[in-house]
């Protein structure tokens, strides 16, 4: 199996010290992973894009923005521009999932769709050949820190199917409530690159914790 990659959250990071919780992390993660949310798709708010331009200034790693808001094409050059690598969308907010892929594709970045766990692969198979990533989400979207629904791991499975049938490299993110205890079986369905938020952050030693989890990544990965 190639490296699986840890992708931290920082929905639960102390705000009043980003950078210097994103510096304490950097050295045993791969990538960022940036929880925007508007009010509307779900019901909590977080932030926009200077707060993803804080997260690119703070350190080198590629982000992954992770849009749980309605009309996303409006807002993807705005992100793209403050220094997302990597935009995912839930497609059900929209009537042309395909234009809001074209969007995040022309503006340079990597397009992914989000699955709600209520929601099927339905838009995962219609654009696969589009997708840099599939997100598959085991929490609920809105906040973090919720346990890990161990329903959505069967659907996980068939991500990960449907992605090695093609051919495709694109990765499959596994998203909410991963942590130490969870995180064996996201990967046996096939997750290879996994969010963590309050497992990393949420008032405990950050650093010990990332190297932790990214250890237990490589023990299942054995590389
Ligand atoms: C939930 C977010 C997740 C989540 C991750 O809406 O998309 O990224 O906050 O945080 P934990 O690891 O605490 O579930
Ligand atoms: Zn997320």
């Amino acid at each position: 199996m190639s490296q699986l990659k840890l992708a931290p959250s920082i929905l639960t990071a102390d705000f009043a010290r980003l950078g210097e919780e994103i510096r304490s992390v950097a050295p045993y993660v791969d990538w960022f992973h940036l929880d925007v949310m508007d009010g509307h798709y779900v019901d909590n708010l977080t932030f926009g894009p200077s707060i993803v331009d804080a997260v690119r200034r703070s350190c080198d790693l590629p982000l992954h923005v992770h849009l749980m808001i309605e009309q996303p094409a409006k807002y993807v050059d705005v992100f793209v521009k403050a220094g997302a690598d990597r935009i995912s969308f839930h497609p059900e907010v929209t009537d042309d999932p395909a234009g809001v892929i074209d969007a995040i594709g022309s503006a340079g970045a990597g397009a992914g769709v989000a699955v709600h766990p209520d929601v099927g692969l339905e838009q995962v198979r219609a654009h696969l050949e589009a997708l840099d990533v599939i997100l598959m989400m085991t929490v609920r979207p809105g906040f973090g820190g919720q346990a890990f629904l161990e329903e959505v791991l069967p659907k996980i499975k068939e991500a990960r199917e449907i992605v090695n049938q093609s051919g495709r490299a694109a990765d499959i993110e596994v998203d909410g409530g991963v942590n130490l205890d969870t995180v064996g079986r996201a990967v046996a369905a096939g997750g290879n690159s996994l969010v963590a938020g309050s497992a990393l952050f949420d008032g405990l030693n950050a650093p010990a914790a990332a190297y932790r989890l990214k250890e237990r990544l490589r023990e299942l990965g054995h590389d």
